[in-house]
């Protein structure tokens, strides 16, 4: 009897403890961290410099840039960085839309140390959250926006890329997009020194997806060949983007897992051929600019999800700049200035 008692108190210590840790953070497994991470170029890899100078103000969404980071990315493999960049927030507020000079510095700073780090370096309009609500009333400054910037980085190198707009999406469908982004394709054009060739990257509506690639108007190969095309693939969202504070719903997909199984991956094939196709037909060169998983998506998947999309991009030639360095989907802690090495490894291998 008394071996019996003891036998039932061990099974309930087991089973209660297995309970405990289940709904415990250290139910998922951990990262590795690792420094002074030495990698071989990757030539198509590139990571997203985000939640820093396209919050609304640098250090309100926990990032602030530091030196070291350009050279870490550099030392990790990547060879693109965008950096993304909420400029419509830091002008005047009547046209002509003049842009804070110190903001302007401040992304001199960064723009300069990627370019000194040798990082083919892209930067956008990213977060003109009032131009996806109101287009018609906006349309001015982002023409005004595009004049400065232009105007501003016209001497630097070619390996500074310009991507015109960030995710146009709500009320700026295909038709206003259109228009939008041919007249500024013309003001970087016009503004010239390096920018009558300089690489412009430019995607479709409903936030860059693939779907949407066959209602954008872009010039022809043939009377314009440096543009690249961008897309972003975060399906399922439900996946990548569970937990996150900013979607409604977002904490009912806790749990969700990506294992690799054959439906899964086939749905990346898929929207990767789709995207490939129209690419192939209008000769354009494609850009995965953003795809990851939110911090609380447990690491297995992570990593499986990362590397699977990384390697599909590759197959089919497209340049990819996974979001991102070292916020919530990040693969840096900056506290530990370590690399998390299972997402490093599964981007570039
Ligand atoms: C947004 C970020 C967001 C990410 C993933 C980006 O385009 O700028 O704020 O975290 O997409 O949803």
């Amino acid at each position: 009897m008394r071996k019996f008692i003891i036998f039932c108190f061990c099974s309930f210590l087991i089973l209660g403890c297995n309970k405990v840790d289940r709904n415990s953070k250290n139910y998922y497994k951990n990262f590795t961290y690792i420094k002074d991470v030495k990698k071989a170029e990757n030539k198509y890899s590139g990571i997203n410099l985000g939640n820093a100078l396209d919050a609304p103000a640098e250090g309100e969404w926990g990032i602030i840039l530091q030196e070291e980071y350009f050279k870490v990315i550099k030392d990790a493999g990547f060879k693109y960085l965008r950096i993304p960049i909420r400029w419509s927030k830091h002008t005047e507020q009547i046209k002509p839309y003049i842009i804070n000079p110190r903001f302007m510095k401040r992304v001199d700073w960064a723009v300069n140390l990627a370019l000194l780090n040798k990082l083919t370096t892209i930067i956008n309009i990213h977060h003109f959250i009032e131009i996806m609500t109101d287009p018609d009333e906006n349309k001015q400054k982002f023409f005004e926006l595009w004049k400065q910037i232009a105007e501003h980085y016209k001497d630097m190198p070619q390996s500074l890329y310009f991507e015109l707009l960030n995710e146009p999406c709500n009320n700026m469908d295909s038709k206003i997009w259109n228009e939008y982004l041919s007249e500024a394709i013309k003001i970087v054009r016009n503004s010239g020194g390096n920018n009558t060739t300089r690489i412009l990257i430019i995607g479709p509506v409903y936030y860059n997806r693939i779907e949407k690639l066959d209602e954008m108007a872009i010039p022809e190969y043939s009377e314009d060949p440096n543009i690249i095309v961008t897309i972003h693939y975060y399906e399922p969202m439900k996946f990548s983007h569970q937990g996150c504070s900013w979607l409604k719903d977002s904490t009912s997909w806790l749990g969700t897992k990506w294992t690799g199984k054959t439906s899964e991956k086939k749905a990346v094939k898929v929207a990767f051929d789709k995207a490939k196709k129209w690419a192939d037909i209008h000769k354009r060169k494609l850009l995965l600019g953003e795809f990851g998983t939110y911090e609380k998506v447990d690491l297995d998947s992570r990593v499986l999800y990362t590397e699977f999309i990384a390697r599909e991009a590759e197959k089919r030639d497209m340049i990819w700049t996974y979001w991102e360095f070292c916020s919530t989907f990040g693969i840096y802690h900056s506290g530990k200035k370590a690399y998390r090495k299972e997402l490093l490894n599964a981007l570039n291998p």
